[in-house]
Order: structure tokens, then sequence, then C-alpha cells
């Protein structure tokens, strides 16, 4: 989840940067995280992550990969904030309601633009 979580906040970065192929390109890798989650742990701790993860975030993926897609800079913003509440939502039914995830305020890494080339 470590990985998952770098995700989601470069994810942010470049999207209210206006940076759609690396939004895209990281809500992909962020995808895959949570693939990897199910395929590796479909019950971990005996929690049903293959089930929750579709219960959860399926939908605010593509709500997500159409923002982008649109280039929305509010699609995108709202569509963030929904996904952030399906983690927390899966966390809370995998009796984690105390990892809470929100939008970030400060860039993950120092070393990466996020801002697209033309802006830069
Ligand atoms: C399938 C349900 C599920 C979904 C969806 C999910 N998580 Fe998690 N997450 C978990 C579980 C279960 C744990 C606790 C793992 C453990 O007990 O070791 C966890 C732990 C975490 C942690 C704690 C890591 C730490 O050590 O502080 C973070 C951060 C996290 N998730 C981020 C996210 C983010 C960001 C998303 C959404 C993009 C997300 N998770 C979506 C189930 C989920």
């Amino acid at each position: 989840m470590g990985a998952i979580q770098t995700r989601h906040s470069k994810l942010w970065f470049a999207g209210i940067n206006g940076n759609w192929p690396l939004a895209a390109y990281e809500l992909d890798e962020l995808k895959e995280g949570l693939d990897d989650a199910a395929e590796y742990n479909p019950e971990f701790k005996n929690i049903q992550v293959k089930s929750l993860l579709s219960q959860f975030v399926a939908k605010p993926l593509s709500d997500l990969d159409a923002s982008i897609k649109s280039k929305s800079p509010d699609a995108f913003k709202k569509s963030f904030d929904l996904l952030s509440a399906a983690c927390n939502g899966c966390h809370a039914a995998a009796g984690r309601a105390f990892i809470s995830i929100k939008r970030p305020t400060t860039v993950p890494v120092t070393n990466q633009r996020f801002l697209p080339p033309a802006d830069r």
C-alpha cells in the first residue's frame, strides 16, 4: 500500500498541473498496484481484498480515467476525492478506518517535474 500511496499523491500533482499524460500513467500504475494486491493477497488477514476492490474502487477509477481523457480539472478533482473516499471505504470495511487518505498538500518527491513540458 505504500507504493499505492505514492501513486495517489503523484496522480494528484500531475492532474492539478494539467500534465494529463503523466496523470494517465500514474493512474495506470495505481491500478496495477491495486490489481497486484488483489492477485497476490486475495484474502489478506481474513479480508476479502478482491471483492472489496471491485466494490469500492472500480467506479472511481473509471471516473478518474474519463476526467483525465477529457482534460477537465474540475472533474479530475471531484473524481480524485471520490477515489480517496473509496480508499477509506475499503479501509473501514477491512477494520482499518484509522488509515485515512486525503488530498496531498506537498509533492511526494522533489526530484520530478509535475508541470507539463510547455509550462516548465
Ligand atoms: C481492497 C481494500 C483496499 C483498498 C481499495 C485500498 N486499501 Fe489501503 N489498505 C488496505 C488494507 C487491508 C490495509 C492494511 C494492510 C495491513 O494490515 O498490513 C491498507 C493499508 C494502507 C495504508 C497504510 C500503510 C502504512 O503503513 O501506513 C495506506 C497508506 C493505504 N492503504 C493507502 C491506500 C490508498 C491511497 C488507497 C486508494 C488509492 C487504498 N489504500 C485503497 C486495503 C485497501
